[in-house]
């Protein structure tokens, strides 16, 4: 545990659409956090200041870096947005924690890589313990909705015996990298292509899943997963893909069913598509007492997600050290404006 009484010094690392969103949030912040850095590996961005990369009016004395070298001595952490795949962010990861930098990252195999990639989990996990860093994969989803929400949520039922979530959002809201990954535009052999690669659609629902799972005290044993492609039924007119003729792909429906003991433990139902009528977000548990709780409109995922990743820094440098996951830290929280 290392508490600072001084600003959070802060490296953004990755500055997509999302990055950028939260480096502008890190930004207003300014009274308790001080960007000290900002990496991206776009040619077009390495070099800039990041205020021109953020669209704003002042510049900030910060030029973008192809890499972290040089920035590592002045941080305390690293607000991490590159990719959804651990085995392309754990060299970087480990890197943090040889310099002992704290990391919170959007990595969706990171929310919780116990189940699918425990060999890389206990890598990462002895790494951070040795350098005493803390790292954490958090975000919207995974690491609220169907996770933090549903942990939260249980703490009122003397027992449970299924949950189901669900998460219905209109995907032509949501950010370009978004759009291409639950296959806007794409036809049906295409999308079923990429389906088979397992690098497509929502990645993180076995994370939710087997998170939820562990902090009720089940380490799931298998879970299955179904992406089927969402078609449309008439012609759909979106911001970057055109009109999508009827037939062709206007997003995903993805299911994940998490077993153990035998039996259907959690069920997690989610649908994104361009033109999604009446979103929410639901989890509802099937117990002692049975209760359900339903976000009408759904959580803004974009929005949200910067939120929720400059909002964990204080639970970030305050944890203990080693690989963490949203079920070890008191929920993040935001700030008066
Ligand atoms: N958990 C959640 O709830 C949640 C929510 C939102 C987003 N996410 C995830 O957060 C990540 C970021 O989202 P996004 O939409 O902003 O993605 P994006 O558009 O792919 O942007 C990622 C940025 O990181 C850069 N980058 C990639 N690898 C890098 C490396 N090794 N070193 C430095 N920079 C690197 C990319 O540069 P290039 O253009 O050169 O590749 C790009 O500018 C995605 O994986 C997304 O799925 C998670």
């Amino acid at each position: 545990m290392r508490i600072k009484l001084s600003k959070w010094k802060v490296i953004s690392f990755g500055l997509g659409p999302i990055g950028k969103s939260i480096a502008k949030l890190a930004l207003e912040r300014g009274s308790q956090i001080e960007i000290v850095g900002a990496v991206d590996s776009d040619p077009e961005l390495v070099g800039e200041d990041l205020g021109r990369v953020l669209g704003l009016d002042t510049r900030t004395g910060i030029r973008v870096q192809r890499a972290g070298k040089g920035l590592y001595d002045e941080a305390d952490i690293v607000l991490h947005a590159t990719t959804s795949f651990l085995s392309t962010v754990k060299a970087q990861l480990l890197e943090f924690c040889d310099h002992g930098i704290d990391v919170v990252s959007t990595c969706e195999e990171l929310a919780y890589p116990w189940f699918n990639h425990a060999e890389a989990a206990r890598e990462l996990d002895s790494a951070a313990k040795e350098r005493n860093v803390s790292l954490l994969g958090a975000g919207v989803n995974p690491g609220f909705v169907l996770d933090v929400l549903a942990i939260t949520l249980s703490g009122v039922c003397q027992s449970v015996s299924e949950i189901h979530g669900s998460r219905i959002l209109d995907a032509a809201k949501r950010r370009l990298p978004f759009q291409m990954k639950v296959g806007l535009g794409m036809s049906v052999d295409s999308f079923e292509e990429n389906v088979r690669t397992g690098k497509f659609g929502h990645i993180g629902l076995p994370e939710s899943l087997a998170l939820t799972c562990a902090s009720m005290g089940v380490d799931v044993d298998k879970i299955d997963q179904k992406i089927s492609p969402k078609l449309a039924t008439s012609p759909v007119k979106t911001e970057h893909f055109g009109v999508i003729e009827e037939g062709m792909v206007i997003g995903l429906v993805q299911d994940g069913t998490a077993i153990a003991r035998g039996r259907r433990l959690a069920t997690y139902h989610i649908e994104m598509y361009a033109g999604a009528v009446d979103p929410y977000d639901e989890i509802e548990f099937v117990g002692v007492p049975n209760i359900s709780l339903r976000i009408q409109d759904g959580t803004p995922g974009d929005i949200a997600t910067a939120a929720i990743i400059v909002n964990s820094i204080p639970r970030v440098i305050e944890a203990r050290a080693g690989l963490l996951t949203v079920k070890d830290l008191r929920p993040a929280s935001s700030v008066f404006a």
